[in-house]
């Protein structure tokens, strides 16, 4: 039977005595232990909800990314939580979010990073100092020694590669996978869809069947990417069709990644599911698990600053903010979504609707409409959520505006500027 105080301070046991803890309790225990630790998660993001409204952002220098140390924590012990139970490898994907203010902090939960090429592995290297699996579309020839030099695994897309650049890999002592297109996904959205008619991504099976047997010799791993912001059913059936193809080249490999996309982290996330899945895995093939999550890293653990400019009116009223959605919140346009503004609603359910757009001359750079208990001012903040994954690593200085500064809640309550932009980082970038 699980004791309260024994939920509690789960995270805080050492290593040692997390695994015995584990061992011994049976299938219902551990059920009942995956759902407290989500509910405890839960609740520390619920009440950050009041940090967010309550800080200074008087005094917050705008537009800012305000990174949030122990929501990131948060998100770390889940996914360390399935380490613990699995015995799996877990990376962070890069790509999603590269801040090293918060590697220290994320190092101490994780494995290493993923990369997607030489800056990113060389930056992996450097600041998160663990594993650094690096996996690109295609290899440039002038990368390709710096990608060796600062990866421990090297994933190709295609024999080609692999025939290329694998052996050199290889007796640089790197492990060496292939990328595979298990051939099934769910991702509607033809952009963030790996497994489409014309993904590049991954080999299909028919070329695998043709030439693996060549090149089994060098290959110590196999590596999908199928899942996009996704639950383990979809994982399950990624998995399915991943054996499916290429089951019958598992055994004897040392290591299968999953890829990244598990909203681990979001709730409602089915953990148990999960690990039932890489255990089993795990024990039929006899591999090494990796998962390479990025945005469960980060999810709602950043939020975006900024300040209203301006209030204009054509047929609605337009707020007018110092932060872009061109700019500085990509995936707003590309995906699209509509991110939460703190203290706001859907339009025309409180009293004050807005537009809210940006600084810069593109007619559709508006994040939405939202309304608002109070008519916004001239100089009021306006707080987006869920801005740490993917916003930073893509914004653009577009228009010449000034890149939002990247600031750090830290666990004591302190904020820390860990960077600002200004007219050099602008010019420097274009010539
Ligand atoms: C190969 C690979 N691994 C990992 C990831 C991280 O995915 P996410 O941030 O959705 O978890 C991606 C995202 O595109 C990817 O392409």
């Amino acid at each position: 039977m699980l004791e309260g105080d024994t939920i509690e301070k789960y995270h805080l046991l050492p290593d040692k005595k997390r695994k015995r803890l584990l061992a011994n309790l049976d299938e219902n225990d551990l059920i009942s232990l995956t759902g407290a630790l989500q509910d405890l998660k839960k609740e520390v993001f619920k009440r950050k909800e009041d940090v967010f409204l309550n800080l200074p952002y008087d005094e917050i220098p705008t537009p800012a990314y305000l990174i949030d140390e122990t929501l990131i924590e948060e998100n770390m012990k889940l996914l360390k939580y399935v380490k613990d139970r699995t015995g799996c490898k877990i990376l962070h994907a890069l790509k999603a979010y590269a801040t090293s203010a918060t590697f220290p902090l994320m190092r101490r939960y994780l494995d290493g990073v993923c990369a997607s090429g030489l800056n990113e592995a060389r930056l992996g290297f450097e600041k998160f100092k663990k594993e650094v699996h690096t996996f690109a579309a295609a290899y440039r020839e002038d990368e390709i020694k710096g990608v060796i030099k600062y990866s421990d695994t090297i994933i190709f897309n295609s024999f080609y590669q692999l025939e290329r650049y694998g052996r050199w890999a290889k007796e640089e002592g790197l492990s060496i996978g292939l990328r595979v297109n298990p051939g099934y996904s769910e991702v509607e959205n033809p952009m963030y869809n790996p497994c489409g008619n014309t993904s590049r991504l991954g080999i299909i099976h028919t070329v695998f069947d043709s030439h693996y047997e060549s090149y089994s010799h060098l290959v110590d791993g196999l590596h999908f990417h199928a899942l996009c912001q996704q639950n383990s059913d979809v994982l399950e059936r990624v998995l399915d069709a991943f054996e499916g193809l290429f089951g019958k080249y598992l055994r004897g490999l040392k290591w299968i990644n999953f890829g990244g996309g598990h909203h681990i982290t979001r709730d409602g996330y089915d953990i148990e599911r999960l690990i039932g899945l890489i255990n089993r895995f795990k024990k039929k093939y006899g591999v090494t698990i990796y998962l390479e999550p990025g945005e469960a890293s980060v999810l709602n653990a950043g939020v975006l600053v900024s300040t209203v400019l301006d209030i204009v009116k054509n047929k609605e009223e337009i707020a007018i903010i110092d932060a872009s959605a061109e700019a500085h919140m990509p995936d707003v346009l590309l995906m699209p979504y509509r991110p939460h503004i703190i203290g706001s609603d859907m339009p025309y359910v409180k009293k004050y609707t807005y537009v809210i757009g940006g600084p810069s001359c593109l007619a559709g750079d508006t994040v939405g409409t939202y309304s608002f208990d109070r008519p916004l001012k001239i100089g009021d903040r306006v707080v987006f959520t869920d801005m740490a994954l993917y916003s930073i690593v893509k914004n653009t200085t577009f228009n010449g505006i000034n890149l939002p500064s990247i600031l750090v809640l830290g666990k004591d309550g302190s904020i820390r500027v860990t960077k600002k932009f200004g007219y050099k980082d602008y010019k420097n970038r274009l010539s």
